[in-house]
């Protein structure tokens, strides 16, 4: 079996992707060929465009084989996507598949400054496409390069393509001519979105998260008096903490805001979403149940809400076990539910001062008592919950 991964930022993909990936198939004839749009791509700054909405631009890849897939693999890891750890997933999931890497000729003159590029050799053959005249000599002397150190590559024939997707957003090709550029699925996303278009932050766009008011709406009849509480006091220490720490407040008060929709419903109602959603919910029903809630908050903002933002949907997911490298928003949200103002457990106090001084040692502290708390009572310890822990130590150096 053969199982090629083609991934990019995809902010949009247009023909020119199309192109390459064709190339590839054709050359390698894959049985599978996963097309992943990246969380945040290593080399570059965060997409303004939502994970979900360039997912939904990547189904245009679908028309060129049966074989192609579009997994939002990357996009719901959260935070930075390296291509190693997204092989080494492809290498559990496929364990008896030979690996292929598509990678463009730009990318491979610089692979040997990826992440762990070594183990991205051992583990994929590089499919390398998009030949420009004239760069043929420097790209076959970096596949020999790389062949040194044990590296397989193939050169696909792809025409290059006079067209860079920062030219689409940026207005350097005229909106006008578009169609010329991109696959009609892709214009037809982008006209429904009203991406890319100037002075509008693309972000903020109401298709892709919801306001607070309509948040509360919808949270509020979900839960007891007493629930609803600790969810506003949580919104208001997450905006603290989010002025205080240079993140977006709106973002935190919807993080918190949604962060407990679930936490009353019952077991079986769960247990419900988590089969309606089997792969976003990963194997939350082997985790114990008192976190379940997180990762339901988080399937149902997502599926039954619309909310597409991964920094949010991230953030509450992992709001009861936190997650290694958090990113500032998780950390809020983690801090704010054990810091809101109803919370009278011995060491809060301390934790409100140290959250505002130093949000890293905070959270450490913050792990610390969680897992301590857990035990003290017995109950099921999170693997993740350690992880995250563990991981925040290493950080500190501790
Ligand atoms: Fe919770
Ligand atoms: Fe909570």
């Amino acid at each position: 079996m053969k199982v090629l991964l083609y991934g990019g930022t995809f902010d949009p993909p247009h023909n020119g992707h199309m192109n390459n990936l064709r190339a590839a198939l054709e050359l390698v004839q894959p049985d599978r060929a996963i097309v992943m749009p990246a969380g945040i791509p290593p080399h570059k700054a965060a997409s303004a465009t939502p994970g979900a909405v360039r997912l939904a631009m990547c189904r245009c890849f679908t028309a060129l084989s049966p074989a192609v897939e579009v997994s939002d693999w990357e996009i719901r890891q959260g935070g930075r996507s390296y291509t190693v750890h997204t092989l080494e997933m492809l290498r559990a999931r496929f364990p008896d598949a030979a690996l292929y890497l598509s990678v463009g000729s730009d990318m491979l003159l610089t692979f040997q400054q990826w992440c762990r590029w070594q183990d991205i050799l051992d583990m994929a053959t590089l499919v390398v496409e998009s030949r420009r005249p004239g760069d043929d000599g420097a790209l076959t002397a970096a596949a020999r390069t790389l062949e040194q150190y044990g590296g397989r590559v193939l050169f696909a024939r792809a025409e290059s393509y006079p067209c860079a997707s920062s030219d689409l957003r940026t207005g350097k090709i005229p909106r006008a001519d578009w169609g010329r550029y991109l696959p009609a699925a892709v214009l037809q996303v982008i006209e429904s979105n009203g991406l890319y278009r100037e002075g509008r932050p693309r972000s903020q766009g109401r298709n892709y998260t919801m306001t607070c008011e309509e948040a509360k709406e919808l949270v509020k009849p979900r839960l007891s008096h007493k629930r609803w509480t600790h969810t506003k006091n949580v919104k208001k220490m997450a905006v603290q903490l989010a002025e205080r720490w240079g993140e977006n407040p709106e973002k935190a008060a919807l993080a918190a805001l949604l962060h407990d929709s679930a936490k009353e419903m019952p077991r079986e109602a769960l247990l419900q979403i988590f089969a309606d959603n089997a792969i976003i919910a990963e194997n939350a029903p082997a985790r114990p149940a008192a976190i379940w809630h997180g990762i339901a908050a988080a399937i149902l903002a997502e599926t039954r809400w619309g909310v597409t933002d991964p920094e949010i949907l991230s953030a509450i997911r992992c709001h009861t076990t936190g997650k290694p490298g958090m990113s500032l928003l998780d950390k809020i949200l983690y801090l704010a539910d054990m810091t809101s103002d109803e919370r009278d457990w011995p060491g809060v106090e301390e934790l409100r001062r140290l959250e505002m001084e130093d949000l890293d040692k905070a959270l450490l502290v913050a792990l610390k008592q969680s897992i301590d708390f857990v035990k003290e009572k017995g109950g099921a310890l999170d693997p993740e919950s350690v992880a995250a822990y563990e991981y925040q130590k290493a950080q500190l150096g501790c």
